[in-house]
């Protein structure tokens, strides 16, 4: 199993959901109104899936050998870079629960464009932290690590994988179905 390939592979299809933000983004800005089922199970998916099941996987797994390996570099793109931006994800999800709440209770002009703000700042965000991910921390993460490492990453990711199948399945299922709003 080549753990990076698997990450490069869960990039792609955030980067699908982050597509679909922004076309379902001018949908509702056509339309003037906001399909808030689609968005409650957009946060679920940003949460369960790009979060947990990706981001907590590089955290747990592959940073943490850069961490641990890759010194005063490793620290500084690890911590200062990818955790940091990893917590401002969390905090776009946050506001945009709040924001959809909002929505919910009073379909006004200024709940309605808070939605959608926030949803295209975390399509943003994510779109450039994937791409410094696969151009630059993920390269130096395989130029950098020891093959013996690199083999602790693939096994921990593969037993995380086998750990995770059901999750997996239950989050495609509801992937999927994202994409018939
Ligand atoms: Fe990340
Ligand atoms: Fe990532």
């Amino acid at each position: 199993m080549d753990s990076i390939s698997v990450l490069e592979k869960e990039h792609e299809n955030i980067s699908k959901i982050i597509d679909l933000i922004k076309k379902k983004s001018i949908e509702f800005m056509k339309s003037d109104e906001i399909n808030v089922e689609f968005v409650k199970l957009l946060i679920e998916i940003l949460k369960e899936y790009a979060d947990k099941f990706h981001h907590r996987k590089e955290e747990e797994i592959l940073f943490k050998k850069m961490q641990e390996d890759l010194g005063r570099i490793g620290e500084v793109m690890v911590v200062n870079g990818m955790l940091v931006e990893h917590e401002l994800a969390r905090g776009i999800i946050f506001d945009l629960g709040q924001n959809l709440e909002n929505y919910s209770k009073d379909k006004s002009d200024e709940n309605l464009i808070e939605v959608i703000g926030n949803m295209m700042t975390y399509r943003r965000h994510l779109a450039k932290h994937i791409e410094k991910e696969n151009t630059l921390i993920y390269p130096y993460a395989k130029k950098n690590l020891s093959e013996d490492r690199l083999r602790e990453v693939d096994d921990e990711t593969e037993r995380f994988l086998d750990e995770n199948k059901e999750v997996l399945e239950q989050l495609t299922m509801k992937i999927d179905k994202l994409f018939q709003y």
